[in-house]
Parts: structure tokens; sequence; C-alpha cells
């Protein structure tokens, strides 16, 4: 297979710099679309963000993944910069700490954005797809209103989490004609199933929401769906909460942080 297999992107009349936010999947390398190949191969800047997180071996796989995927006769170069963690606490100081770590970073990715030359392309990876549960294109939002650049976005959707814990798990997301809601374990935790919604699908859960909720609930639960160490786990809750707390610590201790995701169903009557 070509690594350029589809056309060139429509040329653009006055040259402007061209930001890409890729969607790369959730980890499988074989998840990345053609549409993100060519992305890539279009690019002449990747940047990597370093949130301050323990996951390096994310910045490394985005890194792995461009060596593997961009035409060794395309010239691109890496600029990165380092942000620092927030942790969520959940209080006020915790707000105000967020506000000011979200203005750093609006600064940081306009500086990079910058930093290329007009006619250049540069790419934002994001992990699974950028439309969710990513703060890219609100950053990169906010820096254009701030208008101290000019540059056009284009985002390349990707599989994400939850698309791939389907997929692993061979089931739907929804139960047919009936509605499916995404969100995160901190709201879980806080609200508990939704009225009237019967398939939650749950990232972001660092608070273990699952530990608290009924045992009837059927689960399809996974960590690191599509990379080394892939785990995954169903069944009714209330037999299978053992099972997951168990993994859940054996990958923590493996990797030192865990990545799950995971649909939950109220079975039906
Ligand atoms: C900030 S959200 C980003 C979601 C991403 N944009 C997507 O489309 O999947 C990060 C959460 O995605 C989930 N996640 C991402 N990759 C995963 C993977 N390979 N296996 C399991 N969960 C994953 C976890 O719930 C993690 O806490």
């Amino acid at each position: 297979m070509s690594l350029n297999p589809l056309p060139p992107s429509p040329s653009r009349a006055a040259p402007r710099r061209r930001v890409l936010v890729v969607g790369i999947g959730a980890g499988d390398p074989e998840h990345l679309t053609l549409g993100a190949v060519r992305a890539l191969n279009e690019t002449d800047v990747v940047f990597l963000v370093d949130k301050g997180e323990t996951h390096t071996d994310l910045r490394q796989a985005r890194l792995d993944l461009c060596h593997r995927i961009i035409d060794p006769r395309h010239p691109w170069r890496v600029e990165e910069v380092e942000l620092g963690a927030v942790r969520d606490r959940g209080d006020g100081p915790y707000r105000a700490t967020v506000a000011a770590w979200r203005a750093a970073r609006v600064a940081a990715y306009g500086d990079l954005v910058g930093g290329l030359h007009e006619t250049e392309t540069g790419a934002f990876l994001v992990w699974g797809d950028p439309t969710l549960y990513d703060g890219t294109l609100d950053v990169l939002a906010e820096v254009r209103a701030a208008g101290d650049v000019a540059f056009d976005v284009e985002v390349v959707p990707g599989i994400s989490s939850v698309s791939a814990l389907a997929a692993r798990h061979g089931v739907t997301l929804n139960r047919p004609g009936e509605p499916v809601q995404i969100t995160t374990g901190r709201r879980l935790a806080r609200e508990g199933m939704p009225d009237g919604i019967d398939s939650v699908v749950v990232v972001l859960d660092t608070h273990e929401a699952w530990r608290q909720l009924d045992d009837d609930l059927d689960i399809w639960w996974g960590a690191f769906v599509g990379l080394p160490g892939e785990r995954l786990v169903t069944g009714r809750l209330g037999d299978q909460r053992t099972t997951i707390g168990h993994e859940r610590a054996a990958a923590r201790s493996r990797h030192g942080w865990v990545f799950d995701t995971y649909l939950l169903r109220r079975r039906a009557p």
C-alpha cells in the first residue's frame, strides 16, 4: 500500500499557517485512518504537548507512530511544550488552578502555532478522536479568537476509545432504537446512572465509580484497549467488581497509571 493513497488536500488561495488536529486512535496503530496517514505526511511540524502527567509512554507512542507512518523522504520536526500537571481535587482552589493552567495552555499553543512559517503545516496528535473529551479544539479556538496569529484548522477524526472498547467486546453501544450517554467517572460517581438512559459509557474514571453502582448492571470494561497490556472484563457488575478492582490495581502497579473505559447497561426488564 502506498503511504499517501489519497489525493492531496484542495489547494488554498493565500498561504496561511495550517493546523491539523489528528485523531490517532486509542492505541492500536491499525486504527489509524487513511486520512490520518495522509495528514501526517503533509505535516512539517509535529506538536507534542507534555501535560506533566506520568504518561511518558504515550508521548513515545505518538513519536513512534510518526516515525512509522511518515514517509522517510518527507522532512518533519518536533516542537514540544511542557505544561505541568493539574490534579482534580474538585474544590475552589482547584478551579482557579485549572483556569491558570488553561491560560498557560492557550499561550503555549499560540506560541507553537505562531512558530510555524506561513506556508507550513503543524499537527496536534490527539488520542482517540479529537471531538470526544479533548480540549485541543477549544484551546485552538481561543488562540484564534485572540487574533495574534492567523491559521486554519482541519480536524481528522480518529477511532475513539469508546469505539475501540465496543469493538473489542463485540457489543453495540446502544440497544436498538435507544440512546447511549457518554460521561465521566466523576459525574457518574456524583449523580449515579441517569434516569431514562440504560446504556452509559464512562471515560476518565479515576473515581472508580463502578464500585458504588447497582450489582445488576452489565459491564463491558477495558483497560489499555488496543495497547500492549490490554485487559477486558465483562459480565454482571456484582460478579465482576472484584476482578475489575484486581485488574486495575495490577495495571497501575505495572504502568504507574490506568487508562480504562467501560460500558454499563441496565438489564432489560
Ligand atoms: C481525555 S479522555 C480522551 C478520550 C479520547 N479523545 C478518545 O476519543 O478516546 C481520556 C480517557 O479516554 C479513555 N481511553 C483513552 N484511550 C484508552 C484506551 N486505549 N483504553 C481504555 N481507555 C482509554 C480513558 O477513559 C481515559 O481516561
